[in-house]
C-alpha cells in the first residue's frame, strides 16, 4: 500500500505541472486562462495562434502522464496504473492553481500510452477521425473517451477498461461547459479564435 500511495503522489505532482500555462507565459502569449474557453490545454493554447506552443503543450501534457506510469510501473503494474490516475487528477486539480486545471484529454492519452497502448491507439484514431469530420476538439475528446473503455474491455483488459471508465466519466465532467455549447450549437472549431 505505501508503494501505491507514493505512486499516486508522484503521479499527481507530475500531472499538476500546467505546461499550457507555463509555455504560453514563456512565449509571451499572456495568460491562456483569459482567452477562448479559458482552459489551459492545447486546444485553447492554439487559440493564441501559436501552433508550435500548442503542439508542445499537447506533447508535454501527454508525456507527463506517460512518464508517471512508466516510472511507477517499475514497482508493479498496479503502481503504474495508480500513478497514471494520479497524473490525470493532478492535471485536472493542480494545487498550484487553486485546483483549477485542465480537462484531462492529453494526459489521458499519455497515461494510455504508458499503461495500455491499444487504448492510446483507439483514443488517437477516434479523436483524429472525429476531429477530421467535425473540427471540434471537445466532441472528439468525448467520443474518444467513450470508445476507449469499450475497446479495452473487448480486447480482454477489463481492469484497465474499468480504470478508463472512471477517467472517461471525469472527462465528461470537465467538459460540461463544452457539452452545453455542443447542444446549443455554439462550440468553437479547432483553430478558431472564439
Ligand atoms: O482538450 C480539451 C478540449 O477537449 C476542449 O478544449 O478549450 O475547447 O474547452 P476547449
Amino acid at each position: 500500500l505505501p508503494v501505491l500511495i507514493a505512486a499516486l503522489a508522484v503521479g499527481y505532482l507530475l500531472g499538476s505541472i500546467p505546461f499550457g500555462l507555463i509555455l504560453t507565459r514563456m512565449a509571451g502569449l499572456g495568460d491562456v486562462r483569459k482567452i477562448g474557453s479559458g482552459n489551459i490545454g492545447a486546444t485553447n493554447v492554439l487559440r493564441t495562434g501559436n501552433k508550435k506552443i500548442a503542439a508542445l503543450t499537447l506533447m508535454l501534457d501527454a508525456l507527463k502522464g506517460t512518464a508517471a506510469v512508466l516510472l511507477a510501473a517499475r514497482f508493479g503494474h498496479a503502481a503504474g496504473l495508480v500513478a497514471g490516475l494520479g497524473a490525470f487528477l493532478g492535471h485536472i486539480f493542480p494545487m498550484w492553481l487553486g485546483f483549477k486545471g485542465g480537462k484531462g484529454v492529453a494526459t489521458y492519452l499519455g497515461v494510455l500510452l504508458g499503461a495500455a497502448w491499444p487504448g492510446a491507439l483507439v483514443f488517437a484514431v477516434v479523436w483524429l477521425a472525429t476531429a477530421f469530420i467535425s473540427r471540434i476538439s471537445s466532441l472528439s475528446a468525448l467520443i474518444a473517451s467513450v470508445s476507449v473503455p469499450i475497446a479495452l474491455y473487448l480486447i480482454g483488459r477489463p481492469g484497465e477498461a474499468l480504470l478508463c471508465l472512471g477517467l472517461s466519466v471525469l472527462v465528461f465532467i470537465t467538459h460540461r461547459a463544452n457539452i452545453s455549447r455542443l447542444i446549443a450549437g455554439t462550440e468553437s472549431r479547432i483553430g478558431a479564435k472564439g
